[in-house]
């Protein structure tokens, strides 16, 4: 659900009327994807669309990984990683490495370029049976591609070649890019991202589904929760809550706001808050318009940029993400002494206490000028994140076309590829790199 606080006082209501017709042009353009970028709308669908055969292989390929591998490499960069690394912290936990269980760990790796980092995860994996998901649409991103070769090269060094074709997954294009060329003719098992699905559209895909049934969520789940909410969001009116979450973010932006700032009180949300900052991020910020997706992760922040969100300059909003009740409930145990005097908090769970500050916080952020939304989840099972996830995917959509932008392209993620091509000598980039080197001189 989507509820506001206050709104009134920070909005001209009722906005509903003016922005309903406007709306429901932008949710017929999903529907029937004759939008700009239309051709990327499949997610819409997938949920009730999907491919039952490759499902049941992402199944069986995650089942024989569990059986023969003690770690998964996941090697992706942006829409070809931070989904599948939010939907496990948050489910599995942020400390699902270090957990006992019966899954083998994960190692997100190709989603940038420190050598310590791939060092690190090189050492993890060298005493260990481990698997490789190498992700990536195009097939020829250069981050994941030259981490690949190095997880390649040491799960060929420890199993030669033929054990590693057993190990090895690619998520690709169907049959397109160098990685899709490379798996056929090494006999790699291939999963698809299908052609209408962009990157940061794709996490109910394979790019997300076998890595997050690896780590043991309920995929299926996972899927029929996110088809819950594409039957909601079917329905072109305000009783969709991606048409009331798109209708106030977007007057908020109207009346001046440039920030969004997504809170939540669970460690366990920080990646779903990442890949909801790409997804919002990269959809609507082009053509010098969009807001700025920014979180904050409570009430840890509350201690740092609390006070910029109470005092500093009004910049912003605040969406925050209420996960319904947590799965362990500890109580604040009794102490006779009560040196710290916390003894009228006795007896009390965790989750009353967040609650207590929860509210607490949007009474004082909203006194300070912050207008507040909330977005609540009944639960935190795979099929509420579905739920979740498509929510914000739709509201994602519908408010890239309020904007009048194109929700689904990335035009500006290509300047600094075109200039890193240049200064590493790439066949192709000469007569650029001659202009930058000079520049970089001064
Ligand atoms: O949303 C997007 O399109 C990007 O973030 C891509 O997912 C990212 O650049 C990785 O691309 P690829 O999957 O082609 O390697």
């Amino acid at each position: 659900d989507v509820k506001s606080f206050q709104l009134q006082s920070f909005l001209p209501l009722p906005y509903e009327e003016v922005l309903a017709p406007r709306l429901k042009r932008a949710h017929e353009k999903l529907q029937s994807g004759s939008g700009a970028g239309g051709e990327f709308t499949g997610w819409v669908h997938l949920p009730r669309d999907y491919d039952r055969e490759e499902f049941a292989r992402i199944q069986a390929a995650a089942s024989r990984i569990r059986a023969n591998s003690q770690a998964l490499v996941v090697i992706g960069i942006g829409g070809s990683y931070l989904g599948a690394r939010g939907v496990i912290d948050c489910l599995r936990s942020p400390n699902y490495n270090l957990k006992r269980k019966d899954t083998p760990n994960i190692y997100f790796v190709g989603n940038g370029l420190s050598s310590d980092a791939m060092g690190e995860v090189l050492d993890l994996v060298a005493d260990v049976d481990f698997s490789v998901n190498v992700i990536s649409k195009s097939g020829t991103t250069t981050e994941p591609a030259v981490a690949f070769r190095f997880f390649r090269a040491a799960l060929e060094k420890k199993y030669g070649r033929e054990g590693a074709r057993e190990r090895i997954y690619a998520t690709t294009d169907k049959a397109r890019g160098a990685l899709k060329s490379l798996a056929d003719s090494e006999g790699w098992e291939t999963f698809v991202v299908p052609d209408d699905v962009g990157g940061r559209y794709s996490v109910l895909t394979a790019v997300g589904l076998l890595p997050i049934a690896v780590a043991g969520v309920d995929i299926t789940a996972l899927m029929q929760g996110a088809a819950e909410m594409m039957e909601t969001c079917t329905e072109a009116s305000f009783r969709c809550p991606a048409w009331r979450y798109a209708a106030i973010r977007y007057e908020l932006y109207r009346a001046g706001r440039s920030i969004e700032l997504l809170a939540c009180y669970d460690p366990a949300f920080r990646f779903m808050a990442e890949w909801w900052k790409q997804l919002f991020g990269e959809s609507e910020g082009k053509e010098g318009k969009g807001l700025f997706p920014a979180s904050v992760e409570f009430t840890a922040d509350l201690h740092s940029m609390g006070q910029y969100i109470q005092e500093g300059k009004r910049l912003m909003f605040e969406t925050v993400v209420r996960l319904g009740p947590s799965d362990r409930q500890l109580t604040v145990p009794a102490d006779e002494a009560d040196g710290d005097g916390l003894n009228f908090l006795a007896g009390k769970s965790l989750d009353f206490i967040r609650d207590r500050a929860m509210e607490g916080t949007l009474l004082a952020h909203t006194e300070g000028g912050v207008p507040n939304l909330i977005v609540e989840t009944s639960g935190r099972t795979p099929a509420d994140l579905g739920q979740l996830i498509y929510f914000f995917e739709y509201a994602c959509g519908l408010s890239g076309y309020l904007l009048d932008v194109n929700p689904f392209d990335q035009p500006g993620v290509e300047a600094y590829k075109k200039n890193m091509f240049a200064l590493l000598g790439k066949p192709g980039y000469e007569d650029r790199r001659a202009q930058l080197e000079s520049k970089l001189e001064g």
